[in-house]
């Protein structure tokens, strides 16, 4: 059974470490992490965009696709099934739909307006046992055109949406999506500090998961981030893996060219990147 992100975050909190929200685009995406989670007996959130969302056909079939995998798989670590970067419209099709967890942005909205959402979202999300995240100073991506430097959110500002009583923040720390530049400046942990200090127990959730390296990831989760996201970085190993089974003619011999043979290698290297980031996040073993 699907759970709310609640519980497994305020735990990840109290015991410095980081559970790993993790994209799906498709069944074996799916299959991957959770089989992954499994494995590393750890907690998992998987994300799912308004695009993802579109791409799988709409929020009901993802809903069915991830409890019929929790119960055909036996997974039995908590998962939480979470909208990522939501509109209102959004957020509200996912609450219908059955998701257990949803984010709300309205980090490109005015701040009065981004209260007003996130206000309205924290009562209906309390009403239904789901958790909810909300996001101040928009991380921005490659195809915003963002070079260097991601936004850094106004610790005020983080204080005040925390206070509405949202289950997890995202904050602009300089992190970004897709992969950093080589001029990326790297995380201000100067404005980390500054937003836990403003918002004690709440868990921070680090966007732009992709290519961040070790060290920055730890100290991140030692200033108070409790949920990490990560995409591209599992799009990356699928590719590379794809890629190299057509290069070495695989599809070519047998019957290499079925579908579950072709995936396959895919599938294996999702799993691979997924364990490696619980391993790093300190999630193992934190069912
Ligand atoms: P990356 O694609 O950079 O890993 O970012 C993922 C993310 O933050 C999803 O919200």
């Amino acid at each position: 059974m699907l759970v709310s992100a609640k519980e497994m975050l305020q735990k990840a909190k109290a015991g410095h470490y980081a559970v790993g929200q993790f994209n799906i685009n498709n069944l074996e995406w799916t299959k991957a992490i959770l089989t992954a989670a499994q494995e590393m007996n750890s907690p998992v959130i998987l994300g799912v965009s308004e695009g993802a969302g579109k791409y799988m056909t709409g929020y009901k079939t993802v809903v069915g696709m991830v409890n019929g995998m929790l119960e055909e798989m036996n997974i039995t670590v908590p998962v939480a099934l979470h909208l990522d970067h939501g509109s209102y419209e959004g957020c509200k099709k996912c609450i219908e739909a059955g998701f257990s967890s949803i984010m709300y942005d309205g980090s490109h909205s005015p701040i009065e307006e981004n209260v007003a959402n996130t206000k309205e979202l924290v009562a209906i999300c309390n009403e239904k046992g789901m958790s909810l995240e909300a996001e101040v100073g928009a991380i921005g991506g490659e195809e915003d055109g963002v070079i260097g430097k991601g936004e850094c959110a106004d610790p005020e500002e983080c204080k005040r949406i925390a206070d509405l009583g949202v289950t997890m923040l995202a904050a602009g720390i300089g992190n970004i999506h897709g992969k950093y530049p080589a001029n990326w400046e790297g995380l201000s942990f100067e404005t980390l500090d500054a937003i836990q200090a403003l918002t004690g127990d709440m868990p921070l959730v680090l966007h732009g998961g992709t290519g961040i390296p070790e060290d920055m990831i730890k100290k991140a989760i030692s200033l108070g981030v409790a949920k990490i996201n990560v995409n591209t970085e599992c799009q990356l190993s699928f590719a590379a893996a794809t890629r190299k089974y057509i290069e070495e003619g695989k599809d070519l011999q047998g019957k290499g060219f079925d579908p579950r043979k072709l995936l396959a290698p895919g599938a294996a290297a999702i799993k691979a990147t997924v364990i490696e980031k619980i391993e790093l996040f300190g999630s193992k073993d934190k069912a």
